[in-house]
């Protein structure tokens, strides 16, 4: 039987880009023909439905209390399809409803969506939630999106011997070259040494997009746009690459 492999996207501080590079390489997975699902586990602020321009009714909050109700039928009710086979389960509409789902709701929701998907990946909040930790527990890997300045590589120092300190090799660094115009202040020698721990990927700062927000309107993934993807030759390469070693096929 088919089992999707589970990412989680997070950070140790909020506004790293997590969700700009779940969505993009949700799209390198999709043009390499996996079958995706994001799912917003950023639950009372989660914007991933809203960037996409999806049309949905149903959220992650109905999918819980059909299931309490005994009214849940199949998974596919409350996923909705977005372009080149990507799929999303959105946070609910109303973030009121955020903290009324049970985390442990997601073992059994995982459970049913892993045979449906190559690849599962879980944007959240960069915060050490309950929530957070289940997800963590059934990700194959935890990628944190960080980027080049002080409390971020101070912060991930911290969360790295966490990791350390559980003997868990889950946790994979991405730096986020691409969320400012100008470039860190850090080294890469001397991020190495301040994380005390190697950096595993990096987008590259060309993957800066001065109108962000144009596309984000237009519901747009950077990756699947013609014009951008033209420019973006270094950032689609890297991006390629994480998506294949995560799966281990490089
Ligand atoms: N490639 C990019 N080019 C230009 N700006 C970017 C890029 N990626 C991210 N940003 C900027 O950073 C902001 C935060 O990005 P994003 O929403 O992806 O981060 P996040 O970590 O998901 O945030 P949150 O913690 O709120 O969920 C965006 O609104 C945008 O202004
Ligand atoms: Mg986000």
């Amino acid at each position: 039987m088919k089992k999707a492999k589970i990412f989680t996207i997070t950070s140790v501080k909020g506004g790293t880009g997590k969700t700009t590079f779940a969505l993009n390489l949700a799209a390198t997975y999709a043009r390499g023909k996996k079958k995706v699902l994001v799912m917003d586990l950023d639950l009372a602020a989660g914007d991933v439905a809203a960037r996409l321009n999806l049309e949905y009714e149903k959220d992650i909050y109905h999918c819980y209390e059909d299931i309490r109700n005994h009214t849940f039928e199949q998974v596919e009710d409350y996923i909705y399809p977005y372009k080149e086979g990507i799929d999303v389960l959105a946070a609910p509409k109303d973030p009121r409803y955020a903290s009324k789902i049970e985390p442990s709701f997601l073992t059994y929701l995982l459970s049913k969506l892993s045979l449906k998907y190559d690849v599962i990946l879980l944007d959240t909040n960069h915060l050490l939630s309950p929530l957070n930790l289940v997800a963590f527990d059934y990700s194959d890997k935890i990628l944190y999106v960080i980027q080049n300045e002080c409390m971020n590589l101070r912060a991930m120092r911290t969360m790295s011997a966490i990791f350390e300190d559980m003997e868990s090799d889950k946790m994979m660094i991405v730096l986020n070259d691409s969320i400012n115009k100008t470039s860190g202040e850090y080294s890469v020698t001397d991020m190495k040494n301040l994380l005390k721990r190697e950096i595993d990927y990096r987008i590259p700062q060309s993957f800066f997009q001065k109108k962000y927000d144009k596309y984000v309107m237009a519901g747009t993934i950077f990756l699947l746009d013609k014009k951008i993807r033209k420019k973006s030759q270094k950032a689609i390469k890297v991006f390629q690459l994480i998506a294949r070693s995560l799966l281990k096929e490089d």
